[in-house]
């Protein structure tokens, strides 16, 4: 048994600074964060067009950005959230700044701000085009020097503890730590903690093709479903429009759209721009319109993709901002000065989640989200562009100020069992677990994806609930593994976002089936 204050579960954006906030307030107090990969593995590591904060206030204002993130959100935002956010934002980004995190800046020592689909101003924040490895690398070189974090990674957390591991029935489940997989010797270990912050990302992973690093099985969201915590709005997953179009590739390499807001055009397979037939802002309409418009010209075409043309571009301004991608294209053969990148839409963002309140709280007491497992009502039916790493600093600072608020009052006196491993086996066949996965993958990808139908719908709830009773069978005979889990985990998270999509009665956002009217 292994006992904390406080048990951060996740090394990205939200789970890093909430641990660095809470160690340097509480330097008396033991907080452990878990991760299940090396801890720079996240899909923050990933993130390259930037964080989207309103600073230059000539030109920009929180109005314009609070307007922008309704608009994408399609009518299903909390418009007091989007207020906080946006208002909370030049504060927060301000603090890691002083903590060393860099941002671009031009001759005059001014932020270079860049612009994406769906906002009316430059707004983007960016160091190049690796800002998510800029901030994992510095968020981690703080947390190292802290003394009371203790960082446990290639630990996979597998359930979240609460009254029903202690045979007490509840209505108001309370979380009292997690049990864990310690991947070095493979035995599970019982984590008992005050607090405990799920801080574990999206769920990219569920699809054949996804801009989301492996890590992004959705593991959290399917621990704090099992938990009974609430959670909204898992139909509403953003396909980003401009992944590399390589199908060997696992995950996609994305082309930021800070490319498009810097002037690139999209064209179909004959070279001709079609996105201002869709929505007159063209290639920088927001992400839901651009992808919608891309999976409807390829069903057109038959195209296996359509094109990034960069050609115009000036050679200096791609060396500067995006030199990564430049060197991604090249090693692929492409050269984007020159020729046009293939892409495709990828899955890219989970807007739904873990059901969170103002103060990061979910409806577990003591059990705190953010970041992109959480649902706070800040994206509605679609994420604005670069919203996502703003919304993960703001809410870790509520879980941290709120942590503050209850933690001298928790107290235990009650032992909780240890994992039940008995009468498992090792498996016979792990060649199952791939066969699972490849199918679960594909079945996303072709019936649950983009454009969605009340049939391919139903489709997938069957299938996806025959592999439930296969893997079920699996999990309760056999020696679990990470594998095994993560499978698991997917395949409860896919349930959700088939069960939420088929409740859905009309299109919004980034949601669209085609029995369906759209407002
Ligand atoms: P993550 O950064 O994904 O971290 C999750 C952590 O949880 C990881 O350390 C993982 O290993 C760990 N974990 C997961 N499951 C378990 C488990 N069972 N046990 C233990 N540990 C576990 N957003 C923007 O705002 N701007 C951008 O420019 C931008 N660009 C992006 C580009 C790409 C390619 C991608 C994929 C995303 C981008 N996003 C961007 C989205 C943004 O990066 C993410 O939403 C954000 O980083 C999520 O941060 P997080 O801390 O919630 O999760
Ligand atoms: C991108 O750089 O295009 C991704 C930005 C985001 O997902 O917010």
């Amino acid at each position: 048994m292994y006992s904390t204050d406080i048990l951060v579960l996740g090394s990205g954006i939200a789970g890093l600074t909430f641990a660095i906030k809470s160690a340097i307030h509480f330097p008396e107090k033991k907080i452990t964060l878990i991760t299940k990969a090396d801890e720079s593995e996240s899909n923050t590591k990933y993130a390259q067009g930037g964080i989207a904060v309103v600073h230059n206030e000539i030109n920009d204002s929180f109005e314009k950005h609070i307007t922008d993130t309704l608009k994408a959100g399609d009518g299903l935002c909390n418009t007091e959230v989007v207020e906080m956010v946006v208002k909370e934002g030049p504060q927060r980004l301000n603090e890691i700044i002083s903590w060393g995190v860099e941002f671009d800046k031009d001759k005059e020592g001014k932020f270079y701000l860049g612009k994406e689909g769906g906002h009316s101003e430059n707004r983007i924040l960016h160091f190049k085009d690796i800002t998510g490895l800029q901030i994992e690398e510095k968020l981690l070189s703080i947390m190292r020097k802290l003394p009371n974090i203790t960082v446990l990674n290639h630990h996979f957390a597998l359930d979240l503890i609460t009254e029903h591991h202690l045979k007490i029935n509840t209505n108001k489940p309370t979380c009292f730590g997690a049990y864990v997989l310690n991947k070095r010797n493979n035995k599970v270990e019982t984590f008992l903690s005050k607090i405990t912050l799920v801080a574990t990302g999206g769920m990219g992973q569920i699809y054949r093709t996804t801009t989301n690093p492996l890590i992004a099985t959705g593991d959290g969201i399917a621990m704090a479903y099992r938990a009974k915590a609430e959670i909204k709005n898992m139909e509403f997953i953003q396909f980003h429009p401009t992944a590399f179009y390589d199908l060997k590739d696992n995950p996609a390499f994305l082309i930021t759209e800070a490319i498009r807001g810097a002037g690139a055009y999209l064209r179909d397979k004959n070279g001709e721009r079609f996105m201002l037939k869709y929505d007159q802002r063209g290639e920088l309409a927001s992400r839901d319109i651009v992808a919608i418009a891309i999976d409807s010209e390829l069903k057109k075409t038959g195209a296996d993709c359509v094109f990034l043309d960069c050609t115009h571009l000036d050679k200096k301004l791609i060396e500067k901002q995006f030199p990564t991608i430049y060197n991604q294209c090249k090693a692929k053969g492409i050269d984007l000065l020159k020729d046009y990148i293939p892409v495709v839409p990828a899955a890219h963002y989970l807007c739904g989640g873990i059901v969170s309140d103002k103060h990061a709280h979910t409806t577990i007491s003591h059990l705190f989200v953010c970041g992109e497992c959480a649902y706070t009502g800040l994206h509605g039916a679609n994420r604005l562009a670069s919203n996502s790493l703003l919304e993960a600093l703001v809410y870790a600072h509520h879980a941290f100020l709120h942590t503050q608020k209850i933690i001298e009052n928790i107290h235990f006196n009650f032992s909780v069992p240890e994992w039940d491993a008995e009468g498992k086996i090792e498996p016979e066949e792990k060649v199952l677990i791939k066969y699972h996965l490849n199918e679960l993958k594909n079945i996303m990808n072709d019936y649950v994806g983009i454009v969605r139908s009340n049939e391919r719908l139903k489709k997938a709830s069957d299938k996806i609930y025959a592999m439930h009773l296969e893997v079920e069978k699996i999990y309760k005979t056999t020696i679990i593994s990470q594998p095994l889990c993560e499978l698991r985990n997917m395949i409860a998270v896919c349930t959700i976002v088939i069960k939420h999509s088929m409740q859905r009665k009309e299109n919004k956002g980034g949601f669209y089936n085609i029995n369906l009217v759209s407002q």
